[in-house]
């Protein structure tokens, strides 16, 4: 078995943490076609941390979308490999493993708040690994969130590159949308600042939601909708949602928020 690539970093973690990134992914039409259709459906969790609660959390939402779905917990701490064997069973193991995948072929990894810990100049090169390691038509899901997941944004990867960007949210706990800038992942957390795209999107969210107090008598979620179609209309690329969903979230094509320098 060849070395696990990376370094552990600090294992925190908890119950429900992920909830807002696992209801998106069983949600999202593209991830959800991809599980349909894999021959084996291989999910990664890739480092789950000092237990493994959101591995199996991620596991049950997961099997609402297809309930023959296998999750294998991957972390590069071997005692963290070893407390969490106790919890293997019913399609979810737990192995060594860094951004080479352990040799596995998923359909869907996901990594969170696992690249916040690395160097900026560190992420390309686990992106390119990561990539490397799915499935021709595979996923990789990159993102952050507070201790309590109730500040959240997450890059959707294909094999070809970053797809798209998704800030999530309890939109009772936030002042105003840039709230979670300092939960961004660490591709664009350095890069709010002014003349880079992911600045412009804050601060016209935040105009949005500022012009959209009126509607907050309705209701957090209800102005939060309010700020999503001011943000339409005045031209920005926020993806539609299909179903409603309960969360509060905004996703917008990668290229509206690419770094440009
Ligand atoms: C902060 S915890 C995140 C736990 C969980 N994913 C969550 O968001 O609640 C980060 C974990 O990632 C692990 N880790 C860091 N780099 C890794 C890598 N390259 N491959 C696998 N695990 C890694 C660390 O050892 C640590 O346990």
């Amino acid at each position: 078995m060849p070395k696990p690539v990376g370094a552990i970093t600090r294992g925190t973690t908890g119950v429900n943490r992920l909830r807002r990134c696992d209801r998106w992914l069983a949600h999202s039409p593209r991830v959800r076609r991809v599980l349909t259709e894999a021959a084996d459906p291989l999910v990664v969790d890739l480092g789950y941390g000092a237990l493994p609660v959101t591995t199996l959390e991620l596991a049950a939402r997961l099997r609402a979308v297809r309930s023959d779905l296998r999750v294998t917990g991957l972390e590069i701490d071997p005692e963290r490999v070893a407390t969490a064997a106790a919890a293997a069973g019913d399609g979810v193991d737990f192995a060594l493993g860094g951004f080479e995948l352990a040799g596995l072929r998923p359909v869907l990894v996901r990594a969170f708040n696992v690249l916040r810990q690395y160097p900026e100049h560190e992420v390309l090169a686990a992106w390119a690994r990561l990539r490397a390691g799915v499935t021709a038509d595979g996923l990789i899901v990159d993102g952050t969130c507070d201790e309590l997941g109730r500040r959240c944004a997450w890059v959707l990867l294909d094999a070809a590159g970053p797809v798209s960007l998704t800030l999530a949210c309890d939109p009772r706990r936030i002042d105003r949308p840039s709230d979670l800038a300092e939960r961004l992942p660490k591709a664009l957390i350095h890069r709010n600042v002014d003349g880079e795209p992911i600045h412009d999107l804050l601060r016209a969210a935040d105009r949005a939601w500022a012009n959209a107090a009126g509607h907050g008598v309705f209701g957090p979620r209800a102005r939060w909708r309010a700020m999503l179609a001011e943000l339409t209309e005045a031209g920005t690329p926020i993806e539609p949602q299909r179903r409603a969903l309960r969360d509060a979230v905004l996703t917008v094509p990668w290229s509206a928020v690419a770094p440009v320098r």
